[in-house]
């Protein structure tokens, strides 16, 4: 038998020969001899064994049917089943019983076969990781595989690895539930498939919300079940069964700036306990009875009606010794009496009396299950009368509470909405302050201030009159912006009739641009799926918006880096907030920016949206902007000729598309090198497009209300008159395509003759025949004349004075892509002159004859 399993190795070997650079043939270790490591040296085979240092638990292969084997950690005590705590492989189990784990040279652990295909790893297998020292896997007495560089690593921030760190479905003493934000990770416990036979990824899992005071939710699918409550110092508040064992398990929840999580230790070291969720939908903690060996259910939840998450609507409260066991708040009545007869107490409760803000008073509710607490106000400093205070002053505060129960109650908790899934207990419970008109609270009042009895009667009427002025208010703003919409559509429809004889080509203008999006509204895209991110997510992603992961400053709100948790790389725009948009306007105009998709387009993948912010998900761009590559002294000469000709075509035809090919046609109206992006390829995508749907068309930058658009991407008649075209767009294109090929900015730019900006030096050389000079010095020689010529004309010809010289961006993607289309000679470009308007005098305009010299009187911001 021994030879045969050491021929088996040298196949092994064999294999490893071939493929990999290990050069000494590992032995599988012994699986009479109990050990508790594994070297790199070593294999672990699929009827072997490691055992912790006093055999508590295992690593072992296991398998219900013979055919899927796992990698699982066990408890070893109880022989009869040892029940799996974690296991390796869940989402691939291992199909051929030749299979072993093999430590390798850079710490990771990895599932493997004869034909060295990886089943499983603790990472994704890294060429380049580095080489560790002497990494060695252990199997600790809690239940913890770990891997480290010495066989006496104590200090867990030293483990290259831990399975502590990748629960599966059950919570051993010393693991943590919840999230760490430094390293923005987090860890929950989710089911298997079918508890005692399938340990792929099930439906249930139990998992941390950390916004507001953290509570742990347990999910069934992506549907609550049931909630612990808020951890109030002592316990979860859904929870009051956990005080009476604290002398043998020991309750323990974190919350600082690095992290938040709920954990549990063991005070009687023989003592053996874990949480589990199983497969039907319980969070189990389960005891070990030493005398009998078996695990007994200590504690189980959901465990009653009342546990079921919202089983009661808003401002009710579950009580399981009540029929029914829904109940209104006192001065509360049920939203939907029907429904509630029959014993359906989810549509909750309406106020018997509105509230007034000046004279309301609390309802004090003893031995409850605080409600939800997903997005509350807190202060932990506070004390319960400040708290109270607070939110008798704060007419959206409908309740209040103390945070921690210890030491007579501390810190504050205001729920600024709707009461959610409250709870009684016969004890236990906690203690919750319930806003209520004065009429509705009689002697069960709390707190209430001496002065405000006087001020009562005034205050209702007061209040009334104020619910009546708002009610008159909204109506009047409501009519007010229905209007002006309509006057809006008159003036613009005026002004192209005026502007008509001038172009046809600019019809398309603010008015057809309004309309099509009132259209596009109204044929509803409800059948769309919105692509709609938990704010929370977007929240974790970026670190909290934090100045670290932000990648500029864009003109309609600041961007940033995220990373979500399967680690997908995205990029973040969190909208100025004077968009002007309401929630379903912002939802309907993203459902049509997430139909625009070109290769040359920045992806959409969806928005998010919370209060009056308002983010937008896009898709991450490795190369970030064009002009922080083109106009770097040192970066701009990565830009071989080559690659801005890629870009310059990419632009084109994603500009193309928005101008035609779309469904919607879209007017970029800031077309720049900062809106266009580079992915790791360098291949362009334009961002910020359809921007002007979102912000509406009288703003181009939101920040301020009457700006026009950014300062050197401007068409003429765009800049003087207003009015916008796609042949504002092709404008702005042009100078792009100025911009890519001499590596220079319009704005900003000095030439020997001041008074020319970029485009109008580059019309002076290609006049004088002297284009070729504008090309980037940072370019070697090696690019094609010809192509540099043709596209420096295609340039010239986007950025003519009159909008309908310049060719639409079909014309521009022919050109560009054609050696034998006939180009037509541009004429004198609009805007040639430099950093200021100059006054009009003969000497000026005889130099540059061939130039227009506008006289630029409008404001113009700088776009950033
Ligand atoms: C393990 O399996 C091998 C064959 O794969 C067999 O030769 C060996 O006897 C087994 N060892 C034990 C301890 O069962
Ligand atoms: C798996 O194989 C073992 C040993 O060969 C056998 O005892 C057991 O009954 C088998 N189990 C199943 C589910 O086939
Ligand atoms: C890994 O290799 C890639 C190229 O193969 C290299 O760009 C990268 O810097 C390397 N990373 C490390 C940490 O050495
Ligand atoms: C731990 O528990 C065992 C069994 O219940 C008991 O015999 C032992 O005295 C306890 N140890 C301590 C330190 O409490
Ligand atoms: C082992 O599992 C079976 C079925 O899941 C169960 O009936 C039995 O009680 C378990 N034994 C122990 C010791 O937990
Ligand atoms: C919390 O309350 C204390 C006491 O009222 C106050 O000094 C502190 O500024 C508050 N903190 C926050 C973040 O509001
Ligand atoms: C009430 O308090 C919340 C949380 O601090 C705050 O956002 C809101 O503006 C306050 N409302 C009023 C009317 O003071």
């Amino acid at each position: 038998m021994k030879s045969f399993s050491f021929n088996t190795f040298q196949t092994l070997f064999l294999f490893y020969l071939s493929t990999s650079t290990i050069f000494f043939s590992p032995p599988s270790i012994s699986a009479s001899s109990s050990s508790s490591t594994l070297t790199t040296t070593q294999i672990l085979k699929i009827n072997q064994t490691l055992l912790s240092p006093t055999g508590i638990f295992q690593l072992s292969f296991f398998s219900y049917n013979n055919l899927s084997w796992y990698l699982g950690i066990r408890y070893n005590i109880d022989h009869d089943n040892r029940t799996v705590v974690w296991v390796a492989n869940r989402k691939t189990p291992i199909q051929n019983p030749n299979t072993f784990l093999k430590l390798t040279d850079t710490g990771n652990l990895i599932i493997t076969d004869q034909s060295n295909k990886i089943i499983w790893a603790t990472e994704k297998i890294n060429k380049n990781s580095t080489l560790k020292k002497n990494p060695i896997l252990q199997i600790l007495d809690s239940g913890n595989l770990v891997i480290s560089e010495s066989p006496n690593e104590n200090d867990p921030t030293k483990f290259l690895w831990q399975s502590f760190d990748f629960p599966t479905d059950t919570l051993l003493p010393g693991m943590k539930l919840g999230w760490n934000f430094d390293t923005n990770t987090e860890k929950h416990i989710n089911s298997w498939k079918v508890t005692d036979q399938d340990p792929s990824i099930g439906d249930i899992s139990f998992k941390m919300h950390y916004h507001g005071v953290p509570e742990i939710f347990l999910w069934n699918k992506n549907r609550r079940v049931y909630r612990s409550g808020p951890w109030n110092g002592k316990r979860f508040s859904g929870v009051p069964e956990m005080q009476p064992f604290t002398d043998s398990i020991q309750f323990t929840f974190v919350q600082n700036d690095h992290e938040v999580y709920y954990t549990f230790s063991i005070v009687n070291e023989s003592l053996f306990s874990r949480l589990s969720v199983d497969s039907i939908g319980e969070l189990q903690r389960l005891t070990w009875i030493h005398s009998r060996k078996i695990w007994t259910k200590f504690w189980y939840a959901p465990k009653d009606q009342c546990d079921n998450y919202k089983e009661c609507g808003p401002f009710s409260i579950c009580d399981t010794n009540a029929s029914p066991v829904c109940n209104c708040i006192k001065g509360f009545h049920p939203k939907n009496h029907q429904a509630w007869n029959l014993r359906d107490g989810s549509d909750g409760c309406l106020r018997d009396n509105k509230l007034d803000c000046v004279s309301d008073r609390f309802l004090h509710l003893g031995n409850v299950k605080l409600p939800e607490t997903s997005s509350v106000f807190v202060n932990r400093s506070m004390t319960l009368l400040e708290c109270g205070d607070l939110c008798q002053k704060n007419c959206s505060c409908t309740g209040y509470a103390n945070i921690e129960i210890v030491n007579g109650g501390s810190g504050c908790v205001m729920w600024l909405d709707q009461l959610i899934d409250i709870r009684a207990y016969p004890v236990g419970g906690q203690d919750l302050f319930v806003r209520l008109a004065a009429s509705d609270v009689d002697d069960e009042v709390v707190r209430e201030s001496s002065d405000r009895k006087t001020a009562k009667a005034i205050g209702i009427m007061a209040g009334g009159a104020a619910v009546i002025f708002l009610a008159v208010g909204i109506c009047f703003l409501w009519r007010k912006k229905k209007l002006q919409f309509l006057l809006n559509l008159k003036g613009k429809s005026e002004k192209r009739a005026g502007s008509s004889e001038k172009s046809q080509d600019l019809l398309i203008t603010e008015g057809v641009f309004t309309s099509n999006r009132e259209q596009s509204s109204e044929t509803n895209m409800d059948d769309l799926e919105l692509p709609f991110f938990d704010f929370n997510t977007i929240i974790m992603a970026t670190n909290n918006f934090s100045e670290q992961n932000k990648l500029g400053q864009g003109g309609f709100g600041i961007v940033y880096k995220g990373r979500l948790l399967e680690g997908k790389e995205i990029a973040v725009k969190r909208l100025s907030k004077n968009s002007g948009q309401g929630v379903e306007e912002f939802k309907n105009e993203v459902k049509l920016i997430v139909k625009l998709q070109h290769r040359n387009l920045v992806r959409l993948l969806g928005c998010s949206f919370q209060m009056d912010e308002k983010v937008l998900v896009y898709e991450y761009m490795e190369n970030r902007s064009l002009d922080a590559i083109l106009f770097d002294k040192v970066r701009r000469s990565s830009l071989d000729w080559q690659t801005r000709f890629n870009i310059i075509s990419g632009i084109a035809r994603g500009l193309l598309y928005l101008h035609q090919d779309s469904r919607f046609r879209i007017i970029h109206r800031d077309l720049k090198a900062s809106n266009i992006l580079l992915d790791r390829e360098m291949n362009p995508k334009i961002s910020d497009f359809g921007m002007a749907r979102i912000f509406g068309t009288d703003q181009t930058e939101a920040n301020t209300v009457r700006v026009v658009g950014t300062y050197g991407y401007m068409s003429p008649e765009y800049a003087m008159d207003g009015i916008f075209s796609v042949k504002s767009d092709v404008f702005s294109f042009g100078v792009l395509v100025m911009e890519i090929i001499s590596g220079k900015k319009n704005r900003g730019f000095y030439s020997a003759n001041k008074e020319l900006n970029l485009l109008g030096h580059s019309w002076k050389l290609w006049k004088d025949g002297n284009a070729l000079e504008l090309i980037d010095s940072s370019i070697d020689n090696s690019y094609s004349h010809s192509e540099v010529l043709r596209c420096i004309q295609v340039g010239l010809l986007c950025v003519q004075e009159r909008a309908e010289d310049r060719p639409t961006m079909s014309s521009v993607v022919l050109m560009l892509s054609s050696e034998t289309a006939t180009i037509a000679e541009p004429k004198n470009p609009g805007f040639c002159l430099g950093s200021t308007p100059i006054e009009t005098d003969s000497s000026s305009s005889k130099k540059d004859e061939s130039c227009t010299v506008n006289q630029v009187t409008c404001t113009m911001v700088d776009g950033r």
